[in-house]
């Protein structure tokens, strides 16, 4: 089966038709699904719930499994396979987490909007998400497109951040949250990493916006002002008209290009049962362009 992709707006987000993403990819599969996403840079598959092994199969197809936040905070999870990211408000033994429990916190921190493990080196490319229960109101995801974003900027401000680089931190996001519990080893277990503040896809050749909530400062700037800069282009990148809002049913797969888009959930009521599955490939770094970005 080839894929069919339907736009979901007019620049980011299609619906994928015709590939069941459960049985093992083909080359040819995996190549439309990468030239779908170089296009549209979220893909939303429906009515496909995958077991843990298939989400597992369907993300090794696109590359090495990436662990993320886990190698900040690891402990017992309750998955087949420590690549697999409990997103949910459940704890390992299936009860729904009290409000103080640090599930919670990780919640909240992916309602702020962010790119998968931007904080390390090498990032992560694409995240697949799979729906697996669903609360009967709220917890819709986002999706804002930072390639249209770029593009949108003003001649002045591109001029102005011309050669920027933005330092990413694995604990920015919480501290900001107030969450502020970790000891000097966890602080420590990823270091901050130093990212272009605007990149060029070496896949599409479109440049690209990459800011988001791990960015705590810019190289060369006060923290002050180089926060405020940050701001603004968030401000500016998440505007509506860049924005593709997933509505979940149980069964759907979303997946997301990390270097191309932020993403971010929306309240729900944690009282009640939400839980998706992740899987997240690491970005393989291949022309000389990208390897001199991420020198
Ligand atoms: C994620 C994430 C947001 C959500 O899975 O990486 O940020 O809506 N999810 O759960
Ligand atoms: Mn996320």
């Amino acid at each position: 089966m080839t894929l069919q992709t339907r736009p979901l707006t007019p620049h980011i987000g299609a619906e994928a038709i015709g590939i069941d993403i459960r049985q093992p990819l083909t080359p040819e599969q995996v190549h439309e699904i990468e030239a779908a996403m170089d296009r549209h840079a979220v893909l939303v598959f429906k009515r496909q719930p995958l077991d843990q092994d298939q989400q597992i199969r369907f993300a090794q197809s696109f590359g090495p499994l990436d662990l993320g936040f886990r190698r900040v905070r690891g402990g017992p999870h309750r998955f087949k396979h420590a690549e697999l990211a409990d997103i949910s408000n459940v704890t390992v033994d299936g009860d729904i987490a009290a409000r103080e429990h640090a599930k919670i916190v990780g919640n909240l921190g992916n309602q702020l909007w962010h790119s998968d493990s931007s904080f390390q080196r090498p990032r992560a490319k694409y995240s697949m998400l799979s729906a697996v229960v669903v609360p009967a109101k709220g917890g819709d995801t986002e999706f804002t497109d930072l390639r249209a974003a770029y593009d949108a900027l003003d001649e002045d401000t591109k001029a102005r951040i011309d050669g920027l680089t933005a330092v990413h931190y694995a604990l920015h996001s919480r501290f900001m949250l107030g969450d502020t519990g970790y000891d000097e080893a966890q602080r420590n277990v990823m270091p901050p990493v130093e990212w272009p503040l605007v990149q060029t896809d070496p896949r599409s050749g479109r440049r690209i916006l990459w800011v988001g909530a791990h960015c705590e400062r810019i190289v060369g700037m006060t923290v002050p002002e180089g926060r405020m800069l940050l701001w603004d282009l968030l401000e500016h990148a998440t505007q509506r008209e860049f924005v593709y809002r997933h509505q979940w049913e149980v069964g759907d797969l979303v997946m997301w290009d990390n270097t191309a888009t932020l993403h971010r959930g929306r309240h729900f009521d944690f009282a009640e049962r939400r839980e998706l599955r992740r899987a997240t490939t690491e970005e393989v770094v291949t022309s000389p362009e990208a390897q001199r970005l991420a020198a």
